[in-house]
């Protein structure tokens, strides 16, 4: 497989001033990010970046808004250890490190032209997030487009506000489901998986798109298979342990794939024949 070359402005550290943060649930907020002069961060939907707190260490967070927002992109975080929780102590107006972006996103030019499913499971919806931007912002370059999504309690959806925007267009098929319903809850229920067998799919031209938990890909990709959808259109993004970024100290390698590199997003031709990988 060909790496990428890397560009010089991977290795150096930006400073990003975050402009906005929005609480998205006691784990998660969502970070508006500025560089400076306003400078665009020329990501791909499903590239990732390295955020860092001086002093404190680096940790890879995908992007989750689309190259098409110019002046700011969006970074989700949940806060699971020290440099996360470092970063959720920020206020607005404060600085972050921020290196890249990495790492292979999702092939968006492929994708134009074809049908789309777009599946995603729990935290799955925040790099899913920036392509389904990118693609409702170029609408008319998709064709048929649906979005699953699926989450274990309804309050684990995040971005309900937007995902209720999604739901009301004429030109998107929505569905969403919870694997364990709450009184107020009147949506499917079932894991995502459940969602896949009602899908009009045409093989020949569907892309599928899948982000999500480890223990979700094996199932969704055999509904899928089970619709013909052929190996190399479905499409997954995997996440590994990464330190380095660059394809060098080998803490995110799976055989003979980086997956900060190679991936995170690959093609399922491209992994199904390594064990670990699902
Ligand atoms: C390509 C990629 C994209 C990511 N995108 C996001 C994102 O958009 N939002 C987000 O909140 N998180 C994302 N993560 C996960 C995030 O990088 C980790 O949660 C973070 O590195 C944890 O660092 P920490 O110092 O806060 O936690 P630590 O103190 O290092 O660890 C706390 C706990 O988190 C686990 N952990 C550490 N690193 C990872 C990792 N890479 N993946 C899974 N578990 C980990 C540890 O095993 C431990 O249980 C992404 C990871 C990768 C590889
Ligand atoms: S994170 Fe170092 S090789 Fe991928």
């Amino acid at each position: 497989m060909n790496r990428q070359i890397l560009k010089s402005s991977h290795f150096a550290v930006e400073r990003g001033t975050i402009v906005r943060i929005k609480t998205l649930s006691p784990h998660e907020k969502l970070f508006e990010i500025a560089l400076p002069g306003n400078a665009r961060l020329n990501h791909d939907p499903g590239q990732f970046v390295g955020v860092s707190v001086f002093g404190v260490g680096e940790a890879p967070i995908s992007v989750c808004s689309s190259p098409t927002k110019r002046d700011t992109f969006d970074l989700c975080i949940r806060d699971v250890g020290r440099v996360t929780h470092a970063i959720h102590a920020l206020k607005e107006g404060g600085s972050l490190g921020i290196r890249g972006p990495f790492g292979r996103g999702f092939p968006v030019r492929l994708l134009e032209g074809n049908d789309l499913v777009l599946i995603a499971g729990g935290l799955g919806i925040v790099p899913l997030r920036s392509l389904v931007q990118y693609v409702i912002n170029n609408r008319r370059d998709f064709g048929k487009v649906s979005i699953l999504l699926g989450c274990r309690t309804p309050d684990e959806m995040l971005f309900g506000d937007e995902i209720e925007q999604w739901n009301k267009r004429i030109d998107v098929h929505f569905a969403c489901t919870v694997d364990r319903a709450a009184p107020e809850w009147h949506g499917h229920v079932g894991v995502i998986t459940t969602l896949i067998p009602g899908e009009m799919l045409v093989p020949e031209r569907t892309f599928a798109v899948i982000v999500g938990p480890p223990v979700m890909y094996k199932y969704v990709i055999g509904e899928l298979l089970k619709k013909q959808i052929p190996d190399r259109q479905i499409i997954v993004s995997l996440e590994r342990h990464m330190k380095c970024g660059l394809g060098r100290c080998g803490h995110c390698q799976i055989e003979n794939l980086y997956c900060c590199q190679d991936g995170p997003v690959f093609h399922y031709d491209e992994i199904k024949h390594i064990k670990e990988a699902i």
